[in-house]
C-alpha cells in the first residue's frame, strides 16, 4: 500500500496548507510551476516525485528547449519527468513498494502547439505503434498507472468544453496500457459540478482520477484499489 499526493494545474496546498500523514509518491499532472513542485517535495518528503507537462508549462523552458524525457527534470529539481513513456519503479530500489510499480506518462493536450506541451496526432500515433510492437512481441501486459494532463475521455467525464474536452485520442492508450489507475489534471474543479473522480469500488471500469487541485489517497498495488483519505487538518 502506497500513499499518494497527485496535484495539478493550482497552488492550492502553498494558499492554504494542509498536513498529511505519509506521502510516498507525489505525481504531477502538469501545469504547475518548478516552485511549486518544489515547495510540495520540501515539504512532504515523497520517496518518490514524477510529473508530466501540461499545457501552460511551456513557459519554464528556454525557446528550443525541451523538457527532459523518462529523467529527473532540469528545471523542476528532484521531479522525475516523462514526456512520453513508461518508467518503472523497482521495489528492490524502493523497499516500500509491495511490488515494481510501472508508471505511462503522456504529456500535453491534444492541439495546434509546441510539443510536448501539446500533442500531435501523429505523435499520439507513433506512441500507440510503439505499444503496439512492445505488446505483441513481449510479454509486456500494461503498466499500474497512467499520467496525462489531458482527460481521457472513456465514457465517464460528463463535462467538456473547447480545449477542455476530455480526449478520446488519449483514451486509446488505455487498450494497451490497461492502467490501475489514471490521474489527469486540466479540468479544474471549478468548471463543472459534474462527477470528474470515478472509482472501481464505485462500479468504475477503472479508477479514473482528476488531480486539480490535489487528491490525496492510498494505492494498494496487489488489488489496485484505491481509498480516498483525509489531510489531518
Ligand atoms: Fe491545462
Amino acid at each position: 500500500m502506497v500513499h499518494v499526493l497527485a496535484v495539478a494545474d493550482e497552488n492550492e496546498l502553498y494558499d492554504n496548507p494542509v498536513e498529511f500523514p505519509q506521502v510516498d509518491i507525489l505525481f504531477s499532472c502538469g501545469d504547475l510551476s518548478p516552485h511549486y513542485l518544489g515547495y510540495l517535495s520540501d515539504k512532504y518528503m515523497p520517496a518518490i516525485r514524477i510529473m508530466v507537462h501540461g499545457n501552460h508549462d511551456g513557459q519554464y523552458f528556454e525557446v528550443g528547449e525541451e523538457p527532459i524525457n523518462l529523467g529527473f527534470s532540469e528545471k523542476y529539481h528532484g521531479m522525475f519527468s516523462i514526456v512520453r513513456g513508461i518508467h518503472v519503479l523497482s521495489k528492490e530500489e524502493h523497499p516500500f513498494l509491495d511490488d515494481d510499480l510501472s508508471i505511462c506518462g503522456f504529456s500535453g493536450i491534444s492541439a495546434h502547439g509546441d510539443p510536448p506541451f501539446y500533442f500531435s496526432d501523429y505523435s499520439l500515433f507513433r506512441f500507440k505503434t510503439d505499444l503496439f510492437v512492445k505488446k505483441y512481441l513481449s510479454p509486456f501486459s500494461g503498466v499500474d498507472i497512467m499520467l496525462t494532463h489531458a482527460p481521457p475521455d472513456l465514457g465517464l467525464i460528463s463535462y467538456g468544453g473547447g480545449d477542455h474536452q476530455p480526449s478520446r485520442k488519449i483514451a486509446a492508450l488505455r487498450r494497451y496500457l490497461d492502467p490501475k489507475l489514471w490521474l489527469y489534471g486540466h479540468i479544474h474543479r471549478r468548471y463543472t459540478d459534474k462527477p470528474l473522480d470515478f472509482l472501481v469500488d464505485d462500479g468504475a471500469p477503472l479508477n479514473l482520477i482528476n488531480a486539480c487541485p490535489y487528491k490525496y489517497f492510498s494505492f494498494d498495488q496487489r488489488t489496485g484499489r484505491v481509498k480516498f483519505m483525509e489531510a489531518i487538518s
